[in-house]
């Protein structure tokens, strides 16, 4: 198995949101954090041979980060069509041999059925816009009808309501790891060249 770093390396490719919709939270997940994330499920047996399905997958990254490891297949589904259009365009730049299907869909209501066994990876929206709240909620949903396993990155704080969003829905937290998420200025509210996000991810394992 490759290393984790030379993942990170590959993906540092993967061109940012062309034009971001904050209403989205269209935040790109790190490099760093997606080959965390994918080397880490690499590592428990969750990629190699499995459907891989990225919810929420805006540029790609954590879809492309899998189709650079030995899945069966990858589905990337992303509500936004520009962003799905950039996602395609990295897909070319990264050149992962692994089949990786997009798809526009809300992922909390899945309109299509992926072969078994599928592990989720995302890092959905964290419900901090107006009229956005517990946007994670739909999207964990959605891994707990179709997932054997899920990794998924989430705001620091978390813990609990992930731990019990699982318990009541057949679900165990296997592991949880802080991690950094440092996010370029990309709206206008933003003041600094870049700032740090504390964020979490969880491994869930679903019955
Ligand atoms: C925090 S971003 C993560 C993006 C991705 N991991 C990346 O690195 O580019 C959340 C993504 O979820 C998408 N999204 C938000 N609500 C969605 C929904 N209901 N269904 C599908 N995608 C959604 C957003 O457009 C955005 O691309």
């Amino acid at each position: 198995m490759a290393s984790k770093r030379s993942l990170a390396t590959k993906l540092g490719v993967v061109a940012g949101f062309e034009n971001p919709r904050l209403a989205l939270e269209q935040y790109p997940t790190p490099p760093e954090l997606a080959a965390h994330v994918v080397h880490l499920a690499d590592l428990h047996g969750d990629v190699d041979g499995r459907t891989v399905l990225d919810l929420g997958t805006g540029t790609g990254m954590l879809a492309l980060a899998a189709a650079l490891r030995g899945p069966a297949r990858v589905f990337g589904v992303e509500l936004d069509r520009d962003a799905l259009s950039t996602a395609t365009a990295n897909q070319r730049r990264v050149a992962a041999s692994a089949p990786v299907h997009w798809v526009q869909a809300d992922a909390t209501r899945l309109p299509l059925h992926v072969p078994d066994p599928v592990t989720v990876v995302m890092n959905p929206p964290f419900g901090a816009q107006d009229g956005n709240r517990n946007a994670d909620r739909g999207f964990l949903s959605t891994a707990s009808r179709v997932a054997t396993v899920s990794y998924s990155v989430h705001n620091a704080g978390s813990r609990e309501f992930v731990e019990a969003f699982a318990a009541d829905n057949g679900g165990e937290v296997t592991h949880a790891f802080a991690a950094d998420f440092e996010i370029d200025a990309q709206f206008d509210h933003h003041e600094d060249a870049s700032r740090d996000i504390d964020a979490e991810v969880y491994r869930i394992e679903w019955a």
